[in-house]
């Protein structure tokens, strides 16, 4: 898979999703399905929406012991998400299993990529809560290169970490990036962000946009927008 946006469907229901995807005709942007909408509407939804025609990132970051992650990336894989996610804090044992329960008979599988500290941890709670002392950029960093050692596809980071993300990991390690927003538009709460055009130029492999396209007036031409700055 090449370079893609997909946009981030941080919808309540289905109903409300499949209204949003229909806009699109016979478009089939890349979608993320997250927990929301996952533990609402239940596997179903992602059913729904391959039918359509769609790829899906199914954004469960899961955190578990090795063979209960074994065991559930095996179901995800059954209904042919193309990407999956984990915490990369798990640890290597978890994330080898991952991949193992990830693989199909006919020897292919989703996309595996690790979230390495949720951006919305920050320096102290790294340290007074987690009682990790190394500094935030090198856990991230370290934290990728153990996803990359345990066979991982790459990590979500931030646009401004991508470069350094493949440097320490090589550039075929891909970087999933949130923290998108147009030159002209609203920030909301995210704090660190780039354009498009921007994260194009830092070496994101995927940005992965939300309420750019799906607030926006007309969704269609934000998404083709969001397509035309990333991808040319
Ligand atoms: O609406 P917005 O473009 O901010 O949506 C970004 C999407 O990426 C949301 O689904 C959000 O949960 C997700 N995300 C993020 N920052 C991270 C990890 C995931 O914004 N560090």
């Amino acid at each position: 898979m090449g370079k893609d946006v997909i946009i981030a469907c941080d919808f309540a229901s289905g109903q409300k999703t499949m209204e949003f995807l229909g806009l699109f005709g016979e478009k089939k942007p890349f979608v993320k399905i997250g927990m929301e909408l996952f533990y609402a509407e239940g596997p179903e939804i992602v059913r729904q929406i391959k039918e359509r025609g769609h790829k899906i990132f199914l954004d469960l970051k899961l955190h578990d012991i090795p063979n209960t992650v074994k065991k559930s990336m095996n179901v995800l894989s059954r209904l042919d998400a193309d990407m999956c996610n984990l915490h990369a804090a798990g640890g290597s044992k978890m994330m080898r299993a991952a991949l193992e329960g990830l693989m199909r008979p006919d020897g292919t599988r989703p996309i595996l990529i690790a979230v390495t500290q949720l951006t919305s941890t920050d320096s102290e709670t790294l340290k007074n809560e987690l009682l990790i002392g190394t500094p935030m950029a090198e856990t991230v960093m370290s934290y990728a290169e153990n996803a990359k050692n345990s066979g991982l596809d790459g990590v979500v980071c931030s646009p401004l970490e991508a470069e350094a993300v493949h440097k320490r990991c090589g550039a075929g390690f891909l970087t999933v990036t949130p923290g998108v927003r147009f030159a002209d538009g609203d920030i909301g709460d995210q704090k660190r962000v780039m354009t498009p055009a921007e994260a194009k130029k830092a070496g994101s492999d995927y940005i992965v946009v939300g309420r750019p396209i799906t607030a926006a007036d007309d969704p269609v031409a934000a998404y083709e927008r969001c397509v035309k700055e990333f991808i040319g």
